[in-house]
């Protein structure tokens, strides 16, 4: 059964792209840390299993990342994907889930990792910014990339705008990702990752113009 669990803490965009999307999975398992997160009413609607697991009920990161795990497991996930889950990993966690738990970010990686993405952008003065999908190692927003998707950066944006334009692209290239990875099309050898059977300009690089 291929299996999907993805994780949220807050507005769930992303999540609703991936629902949206009509990927090729079996069985979809949303779980927040947050039981806020506008992201379990957009789960909701869509009749997908949600589970809410609060980091604030337990003492520190790593019982909470084994009772994540707990959870997880019990879907017996193919994979798992981070959408807006916004709580760092232990390392047991992410090393037991190697090669199958993936992230969205807004930057294109490895510049801009971490918090703010778009602010920093804007003030380092760069023209393209952009979102990256990548397999998730121990270290913060790193990790072998699967899709990136590049924007311009235009003279009258603010935060606001340049992050719309940046989550545009992140609807476009999470789905597409995860499709692969269900599809079996990704081979990941070190750091790198091979996408089988699919045209450069899909993988490497959407480069959309300021008309799209
Ligand atoms: C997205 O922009 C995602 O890339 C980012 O949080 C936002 C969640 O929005 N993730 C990270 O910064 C992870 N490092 P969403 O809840 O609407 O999908």
């Amino acid at each position: 059964m291929r299996s999907l669990v993805i994780l949220i803490s807050g507005r769930g965009s992303n999540l609703q792209a991936l629902l949206e999307a009509n990927l090729p999975v079996d069985k979809i398992t949303v779980i927040s840390n947050n039981p806020q997160a506008e992201g379990l009413a957009i789960a909701r609607q869509y009749h997908v299993d949600t589970l809410v697991i609060n980091h604030r009920d337990y003492p520190d990161r790593e019982s909470f990342d084994t009772a994540l795990a707990e959870k997880i497991d019990a879907c017996q996930p193919k994979l798992v994907a981070l959408a807006g889950f916004m709580r760092i990993l232990s390392d047991a966690f992410v090393a037991h889930y190697t090669e199958r738990l993936i992230n969205v970010h807004p930057s294109l990686l490895p510049a801009f990792t971490g918090l703010n993405t778009h602010a920093r952008a804007l003030q380092e003065g760069i023209k393209i910014h952009g979102c990256t999908v990548h397999f998730v190692t121990s270290q913060l927003d790193h990790g072998p990339i699967v899709i990136q998707a590049a924007v311009p950066i235009l003279a009258d944006d603010n935060e606001e705008t340049l992050a719309a334009r940046v989550l545009q692209q992140e609807h476009r290239i999470y789905p597409q990702a995860i499709r692969w990875f269900m599809q079996g099309q990704l081979e990941l050898t070190g750091n790198l990752v091979k996408v089988h059977q699919a045209n450069t300009r899909d993988i490497a690089l959407h480069s959309p113009g300021l008309q799209e």
